[in-house]
């Protein structure tokens, strides 16, 4: 362990792949890893919530310990010598990735999530047929947002994101063992008769496309969702004085969803209800046939 010259922050040097890198006390393999430009697959990680190992598909080999490690909760300590890329880790992330593309819907997990497939060669069709378990319908309750358990990777990042992380309001939990669980609502009621504020920071979370917007979900089904066609512009919410960065995704004139930088300071990408789904006045009209002069 190192102090920095100046610097009243501690730092830890460990080995990655062979290279020394120098972190900050207290942060993770995976920031080290990062810290070293090694590319590391997280599907249950993210910056900003508390980190819950659900995937195992950060694991590194860490040399003096029998099972391999999660990389974003392990933390990195003087000494430690660890692999990111040897035959047991990129087998161990290969079997992961295959048990969830064999379990769940992944056609609209993030892009990263789809490199990682191919870059580990994951074959899903070697465990046949999805689980019976999993195949359910889209929840479509409302107007602004639906849950397609279908593509449920049960990352928990929205059960975090709903409790004690961001909104605390608990509307979400995982419930049953085994093939069983899955994330649902209190006594599985309806998402209006939950206690649902509708802040959509599951939405945000989500890394698998299993929450989406209703206008994504709608465009999706009619073929008009086209991400090529989209642009993104930040602007502040202006419902309150707290200063919301808002990102609008706009395809043909139109928003068509609201998303929030995970960087900002004040609201780690989380919203509430008015930023994440009041826009609709904005375009109010544009739906509707002109009016006929005279
Ligand atoms: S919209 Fe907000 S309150 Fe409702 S389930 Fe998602 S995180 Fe919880
Ligand atoms: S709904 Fe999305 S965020 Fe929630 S556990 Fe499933 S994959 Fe993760
Ligand atoms: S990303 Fe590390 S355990 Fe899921």
């Amino acid at each position: 362990m190192s102090v920095a010259r100046g610097s009243t922050v501690r730092s830890v040097t460990i080995a990655v792949d062979g290279h020394d890198v120098t972190v900050p006390e207290g942060s993770t393999i995976l920031a080290a890893c990062r810290e070293a430009g090694i590319p590391t697959p997280t599907l249950c990680f993210l910056e900003t919530l508390t980190p819950v190992n659900t995937c195992r598909v950060c694991v590194v080999e860490l040399e003096g310990s029998r099972a391999l490690v999660p990389a974003c909760s392990r933390r990195a300590e003087a000494g430690m010598v660890v692999s990111t890329d040897s035959e047991r880790v990129r087998h161990s992330r290969k079997m992961v990735l295959e048990f969830l593309g064999s379990s769940v819907d992944l056609s609209l997990a993030d892009e990263e999530i789809r490199q990682w497939m191919h870059e580990y060669r994951a074959d899903p069709a070697r465990y046949g047929s999805r689980a019976e378990t999993v195949a359910q319908p889209p929840k479509v309750q409302d107007e602004l947002y639906i849950r397609d358990y279908e593509k449920c990777i049960l990352c928990y990042k929205c059960v975090q994101a709903c409790g004690v992380e961001a909104q605390n309001t608990f509307a979400i939990a995982v419930a049953g063992r085994g093939f069983d669980a899955r994330i649902s609502t209190e006594f599985d009621v309806t998402l209006p008769d939950s206690a649902c504020v509708y802040c959509g920071n599951c939405i945000g979370v989500c890394p698998t496309g299993a929450l989406v917007f209703k206008t994504e979900f709608d465009m999706r089904r009619e073929g008009t969702w086209d991400e090529s066609r989209q642009s993104v512009t930040r602007t502040i919410c202006s419902y309150c004085g707290v200063g919301c960065n808002l990102d609008l995704h706009v395809q043909d004139n139109r928003i068509v969803k609201v998303t929030s930088p995970l960087d900002h300071d004040v609201t780690s990408g989380h919203l509430c209800i008015k930023g994440r789904f009041g826009w609709r006045h904005v375009q109010a009209g544009l739906d509707e046939p002109e009016a006929e002069e005279g």
